[in-house]
């Protein structure tokens, strides 16, 4: 093991492609107000959906190394597709070669560990990014737990354009909204849950609402990952004691800072200042 970092407390990084990210920070920040939080979206290169699993990988784990150089001894990926395609080999090849006291959690576990719960006929649909759904990582994690579960699946390659071009509460939307819960729907009558598999999925809500039968639970993922977390925290108190308690929230992106600020409103309900920052320097 290499260990470039140091065991000083900093805040939790939290990363997604984007904005999506947010709308899991929002819910973490909420139930854990007490620590330093350390957003990261890769704007510049965002979507990460419909990339191949090589630029995925390798994107996130720029991102990750980011993080842990600014301090973060833990990081959540709260994206879905880099949770997918990135995770598990960073978890087992990248971080014993990093620095094995450090940890990244992603977002399909606890989600998945959620959904067992909560259907009661034991069919679910799981609609996500072409990344997340091809990867096949909800069935692996909830089948795990649950191997009699009937999961259907659909990728909805058009919803993160909606959510990234502020067109999330326009009239297009509908349609392409529609067009994938007709589809998710017909493959299995006894879906009674949904799971939103996608961080940017929360603020579609509304129009996926308008279009899902009112006994099928809609599961955004937000509110479980923070519950998660929390639990986790207390059962890893030497990690806890080395996430710094400040109350601090940066929120750092590759893009335009301007743009990311008027757009990180509208996931977080408040307004923000955030930071232009390049993977490629310690900045
Ligand atoms: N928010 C990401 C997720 O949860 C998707 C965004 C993207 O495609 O970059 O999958």
């Amino acid at each position: 093991m290499t260990n470039n970092f140091s065991l000083k407390p900093g805040p939790i990084g939290v990363f997604d492609s984007g904005y999506g990210g947010l709308t899991v920070l929002s819910e973490i920040k909420n139930l854990m107000p007490q620590y330093d939080y350390l957003y990261l979206g890769d704007n510049a290169r965002a979507p990460y959906g419909s990339r191949s699993y090589q630029l995925i990988y390798e994107f996130t784990l720029q991102a990750v190394k980011w993080l842990f150089s600014q301090g973060c001894q833990l990081v959540i990926i709260a994206c879905n597709s880099a949770s997918a395609k990135a995770l598990r080999s960073i978890q087992q090849n990248d971080l014993p070669k990093i620095d094995d006291t450090k940890r990244v959690l992603g977002v399909i576990r606890p989600t998945s560990e959620t959904i067992i719960n909560i259907t009661k006929t034991k069919h679910i649909a799981v609609l996500g990014t072409s990344a997340t759904i091809s990867s096949k990582s909800y069935e692996r994690e909830i089948q795990e737990f649950c191997p009699d579960i009937k999961i259907s699946t659909e990728a909805c390659p058009m919803w993160v354009p909606l959510v990234e071009n502020r067109e999330y509460d326009k009239q297009g939307a509908d349609y392409f909204v529609k067009q994938h819960i007709d589809r998710v729907l017909k493959k299995d009558k006894d879906i009674d849950a949904i799971i939103l598999g996608c961080t940017h999925y929360p603020l579609l809500l509304k129009k996926i609402e308008q279009y899902t039968p009112k006994n099928i639970k809609l599961i955004s993922q937000g509110e479980y990952v923070a519950k998660s977390l929390k639990n986790y925290l207390s059962r890893h108190q030497k990690l806890e004691s080395l996430c710094s308690k400040g109350e601090t929230r940066i929120y750092c992106t590759t893009d335009s800072a301007k743009k990311f600020e008027s757009l990180a409103s509208f996931f977080l309900n408040e307004e923000i200042s955030a930071k232009k920052v390049s993977l490629n320097n310690k900045e």
